[in-house]
């Protein structure tokens, strides 16, 4: 049957009949709420790239967090800034390390209320800024599986439900996964970000978290953006290699793969706004081009439409508060 029988129009007639008929419904409970931490600093720090995100205490950030649990988020990512950075990134696995400082902290306050993410990396911590120990030039594969293992455990002994490991280092998860087992932290999932692109979209984030690389560029760990196929094997390996969620990075320009992952696996699958989507959207709504909350929302709802079960995004407070509110 087709026209004039069919008339697709008669369900978008008005807005009751439109909202009965909506497949795809964003929620608060699907999206994580990124959160900057810094060492030793008191007022919370601007980020000039990335409009309203700051850095923040790891005392205003268990304030941030209560936020957000009560705005129905139910999990936070933390990135941490520390004070001292050195040739191998040590101060990622220091016992008062500043993200271990804030885990504890939210964890005190708030207990199974927040589901912690710890961003499991060493660009913020390597005087170098890249994401392993480097040597001539090169990020020297396993003996950075070393140092993400010791950083695995301390983050879950501060009391990270979920660590997410974001180096695109080999063999990782397995590292992290055996660490984390080897000292008993056999609860403690792994998100993987798994297909995670050498993208142009980072860097607002690299000015937020200082981890601009001091030399070269990370594309012999991160993945060319040609490479759909090699994103997939990324994917599968880390889901043998033990990963509970698996991630893909960024959200926008990489739809599709989104997409392949969630009908390809039946692991759970995460997208990460970055940044860069983030600062395009808040540069364009404040010169009055696009109306921010309805862009938001339809960016959301079509990673979410393409396949994503979580979405960490930048928005997440502001997307939450117009999902709970329309304001
Ligand atoms: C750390 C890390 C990065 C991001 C998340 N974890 C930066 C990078 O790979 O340079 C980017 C997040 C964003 O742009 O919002 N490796």
């Amino acid at each position: 049957m087709s026209f004039p029988k069919i008339r697709m129009r008669r369900l978008r007639r008005t807005e009751s009949i439109r909202r009965m008929m909506r497949q795809v419904r964003l929620s608060p409970d699907d999206l994580i709420h990124p959160l900057f931490v810094q060492e030793g600093i008191s007022e919370p720090i601007s980020i000039p790239s990335m409009p309203k995100v700051y850095r923040l205490s790891a005392e205003q950030a268990v304030k941030d967090v209560k936020e957000v649990a009560g705005l129905g988020i139910p999990a936070v990512i933390l990135f941490g800034i520390p004070s001292k950075k050195d040739e191998k990134g040590s101060s990622a696995y220091d016992k008062n390390g500043v993200v271990q400082d804030t885990v504890r902290r939210i964890k005190n306050e708030l207990g199974e209320g927040i589901v912690v993410i710890t961003d499991l990396c060493l660009c913020e911590y390597t005087s170098h800024g890249h994401c392993g120990v480097l040597k001539d030039g090169e990020v020297v594969n396993d003996e950075t599986l070393e140092v993400l293992g010791k950083v695995a455990v301390s983050q879950a002994e501060s009391g990270a439900d979920i660590v997410a490991p974001s180096g695109m280092i080999d063999g990782q998860v397995k590292a992290i996964r055996d660490a984390l087992d080897r000292e008993g932290y056999t609860d403690t999932a792994i998100m993987a970000y798994s297909a995670k692109f050498a993208s142009a979209f980072y860097s607002p984030f690299r000015d937020a978290a200082d981890s601009v690389p001091q030399t070269g560029d990370r594309s012999s760990y991160q993945m060319d953006y040609s490479n759909p196929d090699e994103a997939m094997r990324e994917i599968e390996l880390d889901i043998e290699e033990g990963a509970d969620i698996v991630m893909v990075k960024p959200a926008l320009a990489y739809l599709d793969l989104i997409h392949r992952a969630k009908y390809h696996f039946k692991t759970p699958i995460a997208a990460y706004s970055v940044s860069g989507e983030y600062s395009l959207v808040k540069a364009a709504a404040e010169k009055g081009w696009v109306d921010e909350k309805k862009i938001v929302l339809e960016i959301l709802t079509a990673v979410k439409r393409a396949g994503a079960d979580l979405i960490l995004t930048y928005h997440a407070k502001d997307a939450a508060r117009w999902l709970a509110t329309g304001k």
